[in-house]
């Protein structure tokens, strides 16, 4: 009886056993890959704030709001002030913006949620991309067309070398900004201070 029980476990529940786990593994794998990725990342915000309507039909330049772009290492996302210069007037009555003035009058900053992040132990700068001419879209795609941000590309190690080798396959206006243009750093410590 012992025998045949361990016969049993080992022929025919091992196999399922390891199996179902490899199924598991495989599909959650795959399943997660974009999480990992943070691709299609696109958290629901506290104000319906969209750019498809402010950068997109009313065009909005996204350095009115995102001012540190070009002077520094990080882009920022705008206070209240920002949004009230139009908002003391613009669209007061609206349920959204009701809230937004509730914020105002509070000093209390907008809880905005992150969408692109790398790991602190990464260095990256705003500054040194778009000065030399690359394009907000080559990395966070057709904000424009957005009601609410997503991320779209992604951001691991090897998606930032896959532009610094090859700058001319990942930068739609490569041709026009390439005289003023190095190719990307592939040495540890440009990103990895
Ligand atoms: C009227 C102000 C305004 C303008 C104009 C604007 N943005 Fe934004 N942007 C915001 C606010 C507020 C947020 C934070 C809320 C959100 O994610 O929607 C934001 C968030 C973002 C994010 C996500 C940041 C993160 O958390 O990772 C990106 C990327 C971005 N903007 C790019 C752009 C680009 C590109 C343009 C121009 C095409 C632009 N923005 C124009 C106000 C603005
Ligand atoms: C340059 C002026 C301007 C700035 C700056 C601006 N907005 Fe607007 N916003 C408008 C106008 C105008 C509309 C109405 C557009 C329409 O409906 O055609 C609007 C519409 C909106 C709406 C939709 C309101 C509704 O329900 O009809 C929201 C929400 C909003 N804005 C939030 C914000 C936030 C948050 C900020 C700051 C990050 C901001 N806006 C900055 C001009 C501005
Ligand atoms: C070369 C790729 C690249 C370009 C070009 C780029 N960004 Fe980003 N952006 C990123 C990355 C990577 C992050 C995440 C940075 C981090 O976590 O420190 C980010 C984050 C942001 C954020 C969140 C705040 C922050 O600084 O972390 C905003 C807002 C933003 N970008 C706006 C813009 C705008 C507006 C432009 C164009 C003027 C632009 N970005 C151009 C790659 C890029
Ligand atoms: C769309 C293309 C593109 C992407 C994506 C991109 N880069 Fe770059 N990056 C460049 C180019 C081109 C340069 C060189 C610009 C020059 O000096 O002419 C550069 C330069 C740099 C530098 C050098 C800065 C200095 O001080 O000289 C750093 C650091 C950097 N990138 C970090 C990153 C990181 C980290 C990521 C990913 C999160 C990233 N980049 C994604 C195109 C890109
Ligand atoms: C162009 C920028 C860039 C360069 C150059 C670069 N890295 Fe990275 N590295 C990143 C980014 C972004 C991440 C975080 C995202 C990820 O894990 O893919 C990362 C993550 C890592 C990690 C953590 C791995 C993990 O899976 O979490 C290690 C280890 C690492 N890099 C080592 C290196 C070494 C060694 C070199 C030189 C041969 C190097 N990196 C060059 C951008 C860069």
């Amino acid at each position: 009886m012992k025998k045949f029980l361990l016969d049993y476990n080992l022929k025919v529940r091992l196999p399922i056993i390891l199996f179902t786990a490899a199924v598991v593994f495989t599909i959650t794998y795959f399943t997660s890959f974009a999480e990992r990725n943070a691709i299609g990342y696109q958290p629901e915000q506290p104000i319906a704030f969209s750019h498809k309507l402010h950068a997109g039909a009313m065009q909005i330049d996204c350095q009115y709001c995102h001012t540190n772009v070009e002077k520094s290492s990080f882009a920022n996302v705008p206070s209240v002030d920002v949004c009230m210069n139009c908002h003391n007037l613009a669209r007061k009555d609206k349920p959204e913006i009701v809230k937004l003035n509730e914020y105002y009058e509070q000093g209390k900053p907008l809880p905005w949620k992150r969408v692109h992040r790398v790991p602190d132990f990464v260095y990256f700068n705003h500054s040194v991309h778009v000065n030399k001419g690359i394009d907000c879209a080559n990395c966070h795609g057709d904000v424009k067309n957005m009601d609410v941000v997503a991320q779209v590309n992604s951001f691991t190690m090897a998606a930032c070398l896959d532009c610094h080798k090859n700058p001319e396959n990942r930068i739609a206006e490569f041709k026009l900004i390439k005289d003023n243009l190095k190719k990307g750093p592939e040495y540890c410590s440009a990103c990895h201070r």
